[in-house]
């Protein structure tokens, strides 16, 4: 028999479609909604052949209210995971009131209909942006929201408040919100992997790009900063591992909020990602180094004991994992072109 009901916004997306495939995988009944501004339709057929179980899907923006509420009218959703969101941080900066209007209405309307339908089990995907620049390891207890440098930032910092607050105001409500470290890697099918429109910002879909000769090189931003290479250091976890935290999560959801970090523990710098990828294809990935990067940290990784200790959640893959599981998504997609 089927777990219990679970809606996933954005789960079109990179790691909202991980995780369908989690919770399905762990006996959940899953619906997705999406608006497919950054992801595809074929993602369910995808989600379908992996599982073996093709989800509900419905294309729906969460800024449109009334068909949200037609949504929840029929879903009879026991949990929200939600996802959906603007998450580019450069164009955050350029169009500030784009990423507050969505980030925020669209969360804004979800929890109105989660209390206008009596749906009270939460779980958000934060980032460990909302930490802003203190030292590593970053622990949940640590205070969040001062030194955050864009407005993609600002959106996450702003939705776990909203979380909060409503979890004071109801206190039936339960929420976890999950702060992630640096989501890589693909499914080990190959079918779903990161797949953003448009220019990619961050580092994988830049090296996957670079790999497939659509970038002559990788600009490293920085070889002055004060760690072990001069390049910075960031905790890259697998994005199967980062699924599998949101099911840990979901079956220990308990009334109020409560926060986690989902990363590895372990810092890897831009040159070792570079070499690992290298060393996974066969071939070297042209790369030179540029000049910093405005907003980057020198070093960011989680302390991430609380998730182990609490949700009994820890990552397994590694690096080469990662690299593997990226390559092969990359060799599934250029098989099929
Ligand atoms: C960024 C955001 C973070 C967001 C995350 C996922 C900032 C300060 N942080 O994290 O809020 O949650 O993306 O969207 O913007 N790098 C290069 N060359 C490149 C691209 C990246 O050297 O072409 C380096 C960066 O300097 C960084 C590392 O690779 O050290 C990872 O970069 P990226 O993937 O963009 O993630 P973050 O900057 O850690």
């Amino acid at each position: 028999m089927a777990k219990s009901k679970i809606l996933i916004t954005g789960g079109t997306g990179y790691i909202g479609s991980h995780t369908a495939v989690e919770l399905i995988n762990a006996g959940y009944e899953v619906e997705i909604l999406d608006n497919l501004y950054n992801s595809k339709r074929n993602v369910i057929d995808k989600i379908a052949k992996i599982t073996g179980v093709r989800p509900k899907f419905t294309e729906v923006d969460l800024m449109d209210l009334a068909a949200l509420k037609r949504v929840f009218a029929e879903g009879e959703f026991a949990t929200v995971m939600h996802f959906a969101g603007l998450k580019a941080v450069g164009e955050s900066v350029e169009q500030p009131l784009k990423y507050y209007e969505i980030n925020l209405e669209g969360t804004i309307n979800l929890l109105k209909c989660m209390l206008e339908y009596g749906v009270h089990r939460l779980v958000f995907s934060s980032s460990a942006t909302v930490y802003g620049d203190q030292p590593a390891p970053l622990n949940e207890t640590m205070p969040t929201g001062s030194g955050i440098s864009n407005p993609y930032g600002w959106t996450k910092w702003m939705i776990e408040q909203i979380i909060k607050d409503v979890c004071v105001a109801h206190p039936e409500f339960s929420a976890t919100i999950l702060r992630y470290f640096n989501p890589v890697g693909a499914h080990q099918s190959g079918l779903i992997g990161e797949d953003p429109n448009g220019r990619p910002n961050n580092l994988m879909p830049i090296i996957m790009k670079v790999a497939q000769g659509e970038i002559p090189e990788l600009s490293i931003y920085g070889n002055d900063y004060d760690t072990p290479d001069g390049t910075c250091v960031r905790d890259y976890i697998h994005v199967v591992d980062l699924a599998r935290g949101h099911v840990a999560a979901l079956e220990d959801l308990r009334s109020g909020v409560k926060i986690y970090n989902l990363g590895t523990g372990k810092g890897a710098s831009v040159l070792e990602m570079v070499k690992a990828f290298s060393q996974a294809s066969g071939r070297p990935l042209p790369h030179k180094i540029v000049g910093r990067r405005a907003g980057d940290l020198a070093e960011v990784y989680a302390d991430p004991k609380k998730a182990q200790a609490e949700l009994g959640w820890k990552a397994k893959l590694d690096i080469d994992d990662m690299m593997k599981d990226t390559l092969n998504y990359l060799e599934c997609q250029d098989a099929k072109e």
